[in-house]
């Protein structure tokens, strides 16, 4: 996720946004700018690349501006260049704004503003920010910043600043986080409170919904309706390296928690209004392509090819159009019988796996559509493909993937229910009864990491095993592939994922007294015979978590341990399925010691064959 700074005090700002930004550098950017009120005008500057970069470009000057606001950006909407960098300007360059998050009606408005004669300069959503500000502008910043934010769908985080008014900062937030620093003379704003640490450890935590005017002597919260809010001091007692985390021990358990706010952000602006459609305006495949479509072939590595196993799954059960999934180091040398027309997923969350990267010219050389599922914008992948959907799940530090994953399955239903909708594979009152529970999915994930403890002493308890095995059927082995290389790679704790019914043609001779099996029985017409599969090894001794719904009686008499899931239309278990496996591998990497976010011999990135 982008970062955000923002000062108004007696020191000169800009060396205290650069310093706040280089604290915010472990999140992962591609852009960096900074903006201060001067001499009734603004000083602008900001750069595609790295902050050595952009300082690089202010090393000649001095600037004795006593405010200003600052951004890395990770890019959403628009390449990672210097015109799409933050901050933005409106016409007249008098209001400056830097922001966080998405704004899914930025079409319409920018429309409508260019239709009032405002003139854009770069691709991104946020610059219909100073546009509305400038066209609401009284004399007031506050209220022209409030009459602007009524007109946003989406989440934003915003800081803004008026030539006219310079030390004044208005600042408001809706689903990104914003926190107020307290200063003597000064004050701080920033997305993150490891940037206000070298400066002050009392903050004000802005909630959603919430605005502040921030100037060095006072700062006045508010709601977006200008009523006043009063909010209590919080004291931050983290060190520097916890406050990255968030207060998180580990960059994975935090992007593990983040993953409710992911899905939100997946989804955001893909489903119509009612409800009732997927609306995939970034993908350019015409209506004709898509009723004619013969095969499909998704392609990735790792964590990846896992979400490309669910795509599989649910886009034939929804579509009817064979899917065929590869890993992508298989795809690429296998002479795939891709025919022009065909359509390719390529599923990458960094976008520059080098397998991937290879899988999907291989498909575009055999005339394949290619649509990336990524979420790195502009990185390889991405500029290679034919489309993209992005997924938005914001930097993954983690080198175990784990909001990437949940959201590569999001957009992987969402692609579903999209084709389902162009060709009518699937009757009206379920595709809207699978959207209804997509759009509530983040709740149930959040109800599953509340819950974490339980599963805490699952992995205390098995923390000490050889082996472990993961089975399930349909839906649920693809998830079990998951849980069990998650398991593996954090933990070193040895483990298969199995399709149920494929146990007694070999891999039964394994399961002897003790050894942990987690059985996934989610899926309602494949749950008597996970159920029979269950029994199997229970009778040759296997201590059983079962992972289902509730209200499966016959399972809660023969797991030794259950784990329930939150209620959600069955297709979609895959979502909440995952979430305790992958608490599981963290709290039973924790028990042994491992190093959880780097381990061995793993990178986050593969770029070589
Ligand atoms: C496992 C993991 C890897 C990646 C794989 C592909 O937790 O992260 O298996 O999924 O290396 O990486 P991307 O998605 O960047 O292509």
């Amino acid at each position: 996720m982008c970062g955000i700074v923002g000062y108004t005090g007696h020191r000169e700002a800009v060396p205290v946004l650069i310093d706040g930004l280089r604290r915010l550098e472990y999140r992962g950017y591609d852009s960096a700018g900074i903006v201060v009120p001067e001499n009734g005008g603004l000083v602008l500057e900001k750069r595609a690349g790295t902050l050595d970069v952009l300082e690089q470009a202010l090393s000649n000057s001095r600037f004795p501006a006593t405010s200003g606001i600052g951004h890395t950006r990770w890019a959403t909407h628009g390449a990672p260049t210097d015109v799409n960098a933050h901050p933005h300007t409106d016409c007249g360059g008098r209001f400056a704004v830097v922001h966080n998050g998405i704004i899914e009606n930025y079409r319409q408005l920018r429309n409508w503003l260019k239709a009032e004669g405002h003139v854009f300069k770069s691709d991104t959503d946020t610059e219909v920010l100073p546009h509305l500000i400038e066209h609401y502008y009284r004399d007031d910043l506050y209220q022209a910043v409030r009459r602007a934010l009524e007109q946003i769908e989406g989440s934003f985080a915003v800081l803004t600043l008026v030539t006219t008014e310079p030390g004044r900062l208005i600042v408001a937030r809706r689903d990104s986080p914003l926190v107020v620093g307290l200063g003597e003379g000064e004050n701080f704003i920033a997305s993150d409170i490891p940037a206000l640490l070298t400066y002050t450890r009392d903050t004000y935590l802005l909630n959603d919904g919430e605005m502040a005017e921030v100037t060095p002597d006072f700062i006045k919260v508010s709601d977006l309706n200008g009523n006043p809010v009063h909010k209590e001091i919080f004291c931050v007692n983290w060190e520097c390296e916890q406050a990255e985390k968030g207060g998180y021990e580990h960059f994975m358990l935090k992007e593990i928690h983040e993953q409710p706010r992911a899905l939100r952000d997946t989804l955001r602006g893909r489903i119509d209004q009612d409800g009732r459609r997927v609306v995939l305006k970034e993908l350019n495949v015409d209506p004709d392509t898509v009723r004619n479509l013969k095969k499909i072939f998704i392609t990735a590595c790792g964590t990846a090819f896992h979400a490309g196993v669910v795509g599989k799954y649910i886009i034939e059960k929804m579509t009817r159009i064979p899917v065929e999934v590869d890993i992508a180091s298989e795809f690429r040398y296998r002479d795939p019988l891709i025919n022009p027309g065909d359509l390719v997923v390529v599923v990458s969350q960094s976008g520059e796996t080098a397998d991937t990267r290879a899988a999907l010219r291989e498909a575009r050389r055999r005339g394949a559509h290619v649509i990336a599922i990524t979420n790195v914008v502009g990185s390889s992948v991405a500029r290679e493909a034919d489309d993209v959907l992005y997924t938005w799940a914001g930097p993954e530090i983690a080198v175990a993937s784990t909001k990437a994953y949940i959201t590569q399955l999001a957009a992987f239903y969402l692609l579903a229910l999209w084709l389902a909708g162009e060709r009518g594979t699937l009757p009206d009152d379920e595709r809207e009864a699978i959207l209804h529970a997509l759009r509530e999915i983040d709740t149930g994930v959040s109800t599953l990491l509340a819950d974490a403890d339980q599963i805490a002493a699952l992995a205390q308890r098995y923390k000490d095993q050889h082996g472990l095995f993961f089975i399930g059927r349909g839906l649920d082995f693809a998830v079990a592939m998951e849980g069990s290389l998650k398991l593996k790679e954090i933990s070193y704790i040895h483990a298969e994922a199995y399709p149920a019914g494929e146990l007694k043609h070999g891999t039964l001779a394994l399961i002897t007294e003790g050894v942990p099996v987690i059985a996934l029985a989610t899926q309602p017409d494949l749950f008597e015979k996970a159920l029979s599969n269950v029994k199997e090894v229970k009778a040759r001794g296997a201590e059983v978590v079962a992972l289902t719904f509730e209200g499966h009686h016959d399972i809660e008499d023969l797991g030794d341990h259950l784990v329930y899931l939150p209620a959600t239309h069955p297709v979609l278990a895959p979502i909440l399925a995952v979430v305790p496996l992958q608490l599981f591998a963290y709290y039973a990497a924790i028990a042994r010691g491992c190093s959880v976010d780097k381990p061995r011999n793993l990178a986050k990135s593969v770029t070589v064959e």
